[in-house]
């Protein structure tokens, strides 16, 4: 049987049709608990099939791990696949668990070459600067990325959790394609300033954690008691304690909207995130995450959906009453800077 594929957006003016939902590998390979690579091997495959054509993973994701795993599916699949990674949260040698920023020229010319050589590909397709060092100007960050794009080592770039400025600021040097920020039912704070500046430069945005990682399925209602001791969402101000029972409460909404469309609450969440591109009026291409194939077919799925004027109404109040913060450390978010 011919599977049902997903419809299809642009990545910025220049860049690549791609399906309208991504694939976030980060899961793979690092932060959420158990991995599973016969089971993300097959996920991939699935999503291929089903038009999925964005796979996203970083430098940073369990230290180039995560790169190398999908090396052999992107290798298998170069000329169908648009391969996004990123580089700036830089591993200190004294304490490999700890993230620095870094956005230098050096460690952004060191970091692409180590991408490249973990991925086994001549060109990354997309190249995001993860988090922005705020004493590195982005103007000069964005030209070292320039400098990638024409010495043929990168095609298209992209900028993670950055300000509205200073996605301006960067445009000026070179085009970007794509913002990649969280954007979910749960966190809308890209709505005010860094969506309607992206719409009116022509970038796509690229909704990371569009499942608030998971918690937004109900998978797990507590990351305290509920996942593994090495699980990052654990460190997550919303997802444990006082502040997780308080925002499972807000699910109620999701679940009846769910209910009437015959819908999965994830599904909800997904088809809710990509119709803000109708809403906002520019491409969006969120990137659920999962290692699961069966999971692939339900969150490609909501592609489908379409929910009512009512039923975004219903979902509207969510987002202002969720408790407690998306970091522990808000410094790994832009919305602090705006
Ligand atoms: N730029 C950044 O700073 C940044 C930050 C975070 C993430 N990201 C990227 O964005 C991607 C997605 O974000 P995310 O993984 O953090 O969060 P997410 O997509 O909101 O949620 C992922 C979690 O939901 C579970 N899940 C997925 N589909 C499900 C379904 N249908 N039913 C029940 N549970 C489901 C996954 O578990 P299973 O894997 O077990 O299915 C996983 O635990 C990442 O993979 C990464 O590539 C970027």
């Amino acid at each position: 049987m011919t599977p049902r594929t997903i419809p299809t957006a642009r990545l910025g003016a220049n860049g690549p049709e791609v399906g309208v939902q991504g694939l976030g590998c980060m899961g793979m390979s690092f932060a959420y608990g158990p991995t599973d690579a016969d089971a993300s091997r097959a996920a991939l495959e699935r999503a291929l099939e089903l038009g999925v054509t964005l796979y996203d993973t970083a430098d940073a994701y369990g230290a180039g791990e995560n790169e190398k795993f999908l090396s052999p599916f992107f290798r298998a699949h170069r000329d169908e696949v648009v391969i996004a990674t990123k580089f700036g949260l830089a591993i200190p040698p004294e304490d490999p668990s700890r993230r620095i920023i870094r956005n230098d020229a050096p460690y952004i010319r060191e970091a692409v070459e180590a991408s490249l050589r973990r991925l086994d590909v001549d060109v990354i397709d997309l190249y995001y600067m993860h988090r922005r060092e705020l004493t590195v100007p982005i103007e000069d960050t964005v030209g070292v990325m320039a400098e990638l794009v024409r010495e043929g080592k990168v095609k298209q770039l992209g900028l993670s959790e950055v300000t509205a400025a200073e996605l301006r600021a960067a445009q000026e040097v070179h085009p970007i394609a794509a913002v990649q920020s969280e954007w979910s039912l749960f966190s809308r704070d890209i709505e005010a300033q860094v969506v309607p500046a992206a719409r009116e430069l022509g970038v796509t945005l690229v909704p990371y954690s569009p499942l608030g990682r998971g918690f937004l399925t109900g998978s797990f209602a507590d990351a305290a008691t509920d996942l593994t001791a090495d699980d990052f969402r654990r460190q997550q101000p919303r997802y444990h304690g006082e502040n997780a029972a308080a925002n499972a409460a807000l699910l109620e909404p999701v679940r009846a909207v769910a209910e009437a469309h015959g819908a999965t609450p994830g599904q909800i969440a997904l088809a809710w995130v990509q119709q803000r591109g109708a809403v906002h009026g520019l491409p969006v291409v969120p990137i659920p995450g999962t290692r699961r194939p069966g999971r692939v077919e339900e969150n490609t799925a909501a592609t489908a959906i379409v929910l009512s004027d009512e039923e975004l109404a219903l979902l509207e109040p969510i987002a202002a009453k969720v408790a407690g913060d998306r970091y522990a450390d808000m410094r790994f978010a832009s919305a602090g800077r705006e």
